[in-house]
Formats: structure tokens, C-alpha cells, sequence
């Protein structure tokens, strides 16, 4: 199951990444927004929360330019949000960081692109070994501040 969720700005490109990912046989939990104006740290807590629970293994965040859902997002003790825009960093994101949230910019990045690295994104494995330590290390400053 992966959580979404957007701002206003996101909303269309939300539904675009839900349609066709659930065609390919992905489920979502959607935290909205439908549309109406709303503040984007409010969805950022929402995904997080199912990802921090395991209700969610991974989550999506999309704003306008997806940098106010990874600020907000990278907040969250546990969660490690990376604002993509290219395939490649999309990809060893996952291996090498094992991120739990992707997001993106609906101002940015047009809607093939967007499901593309949606794709990538959920179903791309952390690689582990070395990757793992780096990890760790970015838990122990979490806990440190
Ligand atoms: C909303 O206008 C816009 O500020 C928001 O979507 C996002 O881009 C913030 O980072």
C-alpha cells in the first residue's frame, strides 16, 4: 500500500500518478487534497504517518515544486523524503538510501515523466550492505537533535 498525497498545486498530477499506477496493480491510500487550497505541511504529516505506523510502505508527496512536502516531510523522525526529478535519482534513491518518500513538482515535471518516476520509485529495493551503515548514521544525528 503507498500513501499519497498533495496540495492543490499537486492535485492533478496526483490523479494521473493514481490512475495509472492502479492499472498496473499498485493501491493507494489517498490523504488528499481534492483541490481546495490547503497548506501542504498538513498532507506531508498525513503520508508520514502511515509510513511511520507500516500501515504504508512508501509514500508519495507532490506540491508545486516539491520542495515544501520534502522540507516538511524530512521533519518526521524516520522518514527520509527525496524531491525528485530524473529517473536516475529516483532510482538510487531507493537503492542507496532507502528513501520511504518520494516527492515531486507538479510545476516541474510534466505527467509522464511524474508516473515514470513513481514507478521506479515503489518498486526499486534498497541495495543494503554498505548503504545500510549511512543510514544508521542518519539515525543516530535524528536522535542526536
Ligand atoms: C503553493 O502555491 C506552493 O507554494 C506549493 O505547492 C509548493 O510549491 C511549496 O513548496
Amino acid at each position: 500500500m503507498i500513501a499519497i498525497g498533495c496540495d492543490h498545486a499537486g492535485c492533478e498530477l496526483k490523479k494521473a500518478v493514481i490512475d495509472t499506477l492502479t492499472e498496473k496493480g499498485f493501491q493507494f491510500v489517498d490523504l488528499g487534497c481534492d483541490g481546495t487550497p490547503c497548506d501542504y505541511p498538513v498532507i506531508a504529516e498525513a503520508v508520514c504517518a502511515k509510513v511511520l505506523s507500516g500501515s504504508c510502505e512508501k509514500g508519495i508527496l507532490i506540491c508545486g515544486t516539491g520542495i515544501g512536502m520534502s522540507i516538511a516531510a524530512n521533519k518526521f523522525k524516520g522518514i527520509r523524503a527525496a524531491l525528485c526529478s530524473d529517473s536516475f535519482s529516483a532510482k538510487f534513491t531507493r537503492l542507496h538510501n532507502n528513501s520511504n518518500v518520494m516527492c515531486m513538482g507538479a510545476r516541474v515535471l510534466g505527467t509522464g515523466l511524474a508516473c515514470e518516476l513513481a514507478e521506479i520509485f515503489v518498486t526499486t529495493e534498497f541495495e543494503g550492505g554498505r548503504h545500510q551503515r549511512r543510514i544508521d548514521l542518519i539515525t543516530e544525528i535524528e536522535n542526536k537533535n
